[in-house]
């Protein structure tokens, strides 16, 4: 047996010498999931580990010198105010992210109302699905694209107990009719009163330049939005005023260099900008539209 705190020691070291960010952070961590346990694991422990679950970590300790999120390796990111699992298909969840979700608090919306939610784009459902834990009587529909990643925000939906609020449609937007199937599963009731968005809207030049870590490890498919970093917006809002009731809000994630180009998209469609939020770096982040 060896013990947590010495391997720890070692680990952290190791990491470094890679010159990894947080080589603390990322090896009690990468322990902790190595023992089966829920938590990472802390330096003034002193559990004992087998030379089995030993090698299992030196294991992941490569693959994440080799430049693997952590997030990736364990399958899992805390958003909001909880763990979403996640899989190859799904992007990693940003924590910039969570200010669609607070701009969507901010706006003074009745929490115990029955709000109708629509998630387009849910990779591992972690935008919806986050309102729906704020929105305790609404119930969400979760689009995308791609069936592995609807398959994870589904499983993620069972795990928060959110189930009988939530439903999915494997869709895209880029066909002319989706928006058909949407409203015949909604039975058109009503329209949604929010919508939730984060499109992907890098230009294809650009994905060349991303991090390592993002271009190898995030799907493609979440990330590419085409020549002007447009194409899903163009899409989106053209059937923004089919999907949405009177009185819904959109809140869509951007990024500072779309305004020019989504403000005239936003324009063409006769839709109207209410508000531009940025991040806690100073980045413009979320465009509402009503
Ligand atoms: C940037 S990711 C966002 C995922 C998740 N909402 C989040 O914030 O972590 C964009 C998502 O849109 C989906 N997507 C891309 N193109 C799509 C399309 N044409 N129709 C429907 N979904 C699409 C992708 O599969 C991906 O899950």
């Amino acid at each position: 047996m060896f013990k947590s705190n010495e391997i720890l020691k070692d680990s952290i070291k190791y990491l470094k010498s890679h010159r990894k960010e947080t080589p603390e952070l990322d090896s009690k961590i990468l322990l902790g999931f190595a023992l089966g346990l829920k938590e990472k694991i802390y330096l003034h422990e002193e559990l004992n580990v087998s030379e089995e679950k030993l090698t299992n970590f030196r294991k992941l300790l490569e693959v994440r010198v080799k430049g693997k999120p952590i997030s990736r390796i364990i399958g899992k990111r805390f958003f909001w105010k909880n763990v979403f699992n996640i899989n190859d298909w799904t992007l990693d969840p940003r924590p910039d992210s969570e200010i669609l979700i607070e701009e969507i608090l901010r706006q003074n919306i009745d929490k115990t109302h029955d709000h109708k939610i629509l998630d387009l784009g849910c990779g591992s459902g972690c935008l919806g699905l986050s309102l729906l834990g704020e929105f305790p009587n609404s119930s969400l529909i979760c689009v995308d694209r791609c069936k592995k990643a609807i398959i994870q925000a589904k499983q993620n939906s069972e795990n928060l107990f959110f189930v009988d609020r939530t439903k999915f449609l494997h869709a895209n937007w880029f066909d002319q009719n989706w928006t058909i199937n949407l409203l015949k599963m909604l039975k058109i009731r009503t329209k949604f009163d929010i919508i939730i968005s984060n499109p992907p809207y890098v230009k294809a030049n650009q994905i060349q330049k991303l991090q390592k870590e993002v271009r190898n490890y995030d799907p493609m498919i979440a990330l590419n939005g085409g020549d002007d970093g447009c194409d899903s917006y163009r899409a989106i809002f053209k059937n923004i005023r089919n999907l949405l009731s009177d009185k819904g809000i959109t809140a869509i994630e951007i990024s500072d260099y779309l305004i020019k180009p989504l403000k005239e998209i936003v324009l063409k469609e006769g839709l109207i900008i209410k508000n531009i939020v940025k991040d806690y770096s100073g980045k413009k982040r979320v465009m509402i539209i009503k």
